[in-house]
């Protein structure tokens, strides 16, 4: 059951890896929530760069200091029942664009069809990690870019490693 007057969020996404953008929404939702629980989906039909278990290390350790996050897998299911599971009132997205809005609002949309107790709560990181998404990061990555201001420092280890594993 809910704790009386407790508020947990839910903050689902792939994390392949974690960036600045995703630490920086934490960060805000631990402020906000009395929990937050970050939620990896784990796609085993989808190719990642990182496994689940990378994956979810990376996020244990960048998410360390912050006493109220928790981190999760899951896989194949609907959000609305994702947030049941973990008691969660409220379902976390960030936005960077309006393209990220439009998409999320109708998402939001469907998700209160589903279940009208539920509510989705935007936020926006900081501006200079606003451009900030996994999939670009390994992209310029892969090409040489410095990312070093982009991720966190266990991450960005972990990608150079990645990256001469797979260019070797
Ligand atoms: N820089 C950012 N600013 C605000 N929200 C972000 C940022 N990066 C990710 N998010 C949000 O984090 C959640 C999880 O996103 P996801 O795992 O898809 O990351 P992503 O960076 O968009 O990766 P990908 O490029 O693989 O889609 C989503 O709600 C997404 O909007
Ligand atoms: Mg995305």
């Amino acid at each position: 059951m809910k704790e009386v007057g407790m508020t947990t969020a839910i903050f689902p996404g792939t994390f392949d890896p974690a960036t600045n953008g995703h630490l920086d929404l934490i960060r805000r939702s631990a402020r906000i929530f009395d929990k937050v629980v970050v939620a990896i989906f784990d796609n085993p039909s989808k190719r990642q760069m990182f496994s689940l278990e990378e994956r979810l290390s990376l996020l244990q350790q960048i998410t360390e200091g912050l006493g109220n996050v928790d981190i999760v897998s899951f896989q194949r299911q609907l959000t609305v029942a994702l947030a049941r599971t973990y008691q969660a009132s409220v379902i976390v997205k960030g936005v960077r664009s309006v393209a990220d809005f439009e998409y999320e609002t109708q998402m939001a949309s469907m998700n209160r069809y589903m279940d009208d107790d539920i509510e989705t709560v935007y936020l926006t990181s900081r501006v200079e990690y606003s451009f900030v998404a996994s999939s670009l990061v390994k992209e310029v990555a892969s090409l040489g870019a410095d990312v070093s201001e982009l991720v966190p420092p266990v991450v960005f280890e972990a990608l150079h490693k990645k990256l001469q594993s797979t260019n070797a």
